[in-house]
């Protein structure tokens, strides 16, 4: 692994008592970012053995779901977004579906939502999907067969690793919940029911022998062989309604990345049923109208200003978007005109209030299409012919479901509880939602996972995304702008501070590295601050003096690898 660019990694050091693995790296050949340097090194590994950047990101996702299974593994889904080296582009819907057996009412008690039934056991988890997204961009666009992949993966799984300190908060945490499901316990929790801590080995025997017999017999083994019967018989025995036939049933979709541009770069994202895409877009249609070059990125007035937009964006989010083969989804919301418009209702001098959804341009008629037939983890990686890959992977929230379907160590997500499960209940995220996210069956939730690549004269300068719900939004959209109107390159683009508005609740969450005095100001315009230490995690790769170059987020213990 490259040792350059030290600060960062001295200041790990001095945060964690212990090297930590270096967030910014360059290199020529090809490049990875993800939040796990095991999993970093995997990605290496598959680009060193003659892999290009999708099997890279394959590799990266396989091994995550080993040493970062609280965010994301095979239990979950995911969103891929590519640039191919010849110049085409994807994007790979590899999320959850909800049960066939799945209603408008599925979390109502006499007609009272239940959140909890929806965030933890067996109606939390819809039909997992990142593994028939990577088995369909191994085939479709990798260069390693998928099962050398897996039994690398396998092989993390088996032998153990050290646990980092974030893994052990996030356990200690969860012990509770996790307790509650006796093949979850046996393998997170040590045999007298306390979580293993920071430095301790985590072997996983069980998903090891999981991963070694989808190399044997691929995707089959998981859709329509033994996992998706054991999960039938579990959700019968547990008050589930997942079923075999909901698991035979799931196809990854293939969908056209949505596209916009910002100051002539162009942005291509996730659509929907992410809101990521759209909305990071949106937001950026009406930033175009202000100079925020001139304002810098740690003024009030450039967070007040974003923060305007980011609230109108979300306020859309709430009402228009949800997955476009169940709810109509606008275009209009990407429009330049649509931008233009909220951009007129912004106030410099002060906040204002936001009382609903936009209505935008062509509202009805010209809607995102579904399938064109052809915690949560983002990863990015990229190789010297042109192939770039950004890939956000998820359970929902941390360990998903606690579920693990017992003689499997495969962990089930919580996706679920991304649906509105009624008009303005509030999900684990505080995020309120309407008809167009309702739970129907076979229909996907709307998430705010937002793999993105940002492209200048049509070639590839930014991969990027993020994990912490709708964050993923606002982090995304900050790295752009401090790329765009900033010039920074990508270790300092998420370095920079970050803050967050998601409409409802009517609250700015501000890192406190934004500094007393911007916080105070941005309280005199009349904002509700709430300050956090820290918001999110974000990786990127992207170029910096005609080289690659990859960033992990500073906030974490990820790495960067290149060469
Ligand atoms: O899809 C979504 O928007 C959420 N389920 C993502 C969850 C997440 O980022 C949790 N991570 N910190």
């Amino acid at each position: 692994m490259n040792r350059v660019w030290l600060r960062w990694g001295m200041l790990l050091t001095m945060v964690t008592g212990a090297w930590a693995a270096d967030p910014v790296a360059p290199g020529r050949r090809g490049m990875v970012a993800t939040v796990q340097p095991v999993a970093t090194q995997a990605g290496l590994d598959a680009l060193k053995a003659g892999g290009n950047a999708v099997d890279a990101a394959i590799a990266c996702a396989l091994t995550l779901g080993v040493v970062d299974g609280h965010n994301s593994g095979l239990g979950g889904g995911a969103f891929m977004t590519l640039r191919l080296a010849d110049g085409s582009l994807w994007a790979l819907d590899g999320r959850e579906t909800a049960p066939a057996a799945a209603r408008t009412d599925l979390y109502l008690t006499n007609g009272t939502p239940d959140p909890r039934r929806s965030q933890d056991g067996a109606l939390a988890v819809g039909v997992p999907g990142e593994l028939a997204l990577l088995a369909y961009a191994s085939t479709n666009f990798g260069r390693l067969p998928m099962s050398r992949l897996l039994e690398a993966a396998a092989r993390v799984a088996s032998n153990g690793f050290a646990l980092d300190r974030h893994y052990a908060s996030r356990l200690d945490a969860t012990r509770q919940e996790l307790a509650a499901f006796p093949a979850t316990r046996a393998i997170f929790l040590k045999p007298n029911g306390t979580p293993w801590q920071a430095g301790d080995r985590l072997v996983q025997t069980d998903l090891a022998a999981s991963y070694r017999a989808l190399a044997g017999t691929g995707p089959e083994w998981f859709y329509r062989g033994p996992f998706a019967q054991r999960t039938d018989a579990w959700m019968k025995a547990n008050g589930g309604v997942l079923s075999a036939a909901d698991f035979a049933r799931y196809t990854v979709r293939v969908l056209d990345p949505v596209q916009g541009t910002y100051r002539g770069w162009e942005i291509v994202s996730f659509p929907p049923p992410s809101s990521g895409g759209v909305h990071v877009i949106e937001i950026l249609n009406i930033l175009e109208n202000f100079d925020l070059r001139a304002l810098g990125d740690r003024s009030p007035e450039f967070v007040h200003l974003v923060t305007e937009a980011m609230k109108r964006a979300f306020a859309d989010r709430a009402h228009w978007l949800g997955d476009p083969d169940f709810a109509p989804v606008p275009m209009g919301l990407i429009s330049k005109a649509y931008g233009q418009e909220l951009a007129r209702q912004i106030r410099r001098d002060r906040a204002t209030g936001v009382s609903g959804s936009g209505v935008p341009p062509r509202a009805t008629n010209e809607v995102f299409a579904g399938d064109i037939s052809r915690h949560t983890t983002h990863f990015s990686t990229a190789d010297a012919e042109g192939n770039w890959v950004a890939c956000t992977a998820s359970l929902n929230t941390s360990f998903g479901s606690k579920v693990v379907i017992p003689g499997t160590g495969i962990l089930l997500n919580n996706h679920m509880d991304d649906f509105s499960i009624q008009p303005g209940i509030p999900n684990a995220f505080g995020l309120v939602g309407a008809a167009a996210n309702a739970i129907a069956p076979g229909k996907r939730p709307l998430s705010s996972m937002s793999p993105t690549l940002l492209l200048r004269n049509g070639r590839p300068v930014l991969s990027v995304g993020a994990a912490g719900g709708p964050t993923i939004i606002s982090q995304t959209l900050l790295a752009i702008l401090r790329t765009v109107d900033f010039g920074q390159p990508p270790g300092d683009a998420l370095r920079g501070p970050r803050f967050h508005h998601q409409w409802r609740p009517d609250e700015l969450h501000v890192e406190a590295a934004l500094g007393d005095t911007v916080i105070a100001a941005l309280r005199a315009l009349g904002h509700t601050v709430v300050v956090e230490p820290s918001l999110g995690a974000a990786q990127a790769v992207g170029i910096e003096a005609g080289a690659l170059v990859g960033a992990a987020d500073p906030r974490g213990e990820g790495s960067a690898a290149g060469w």
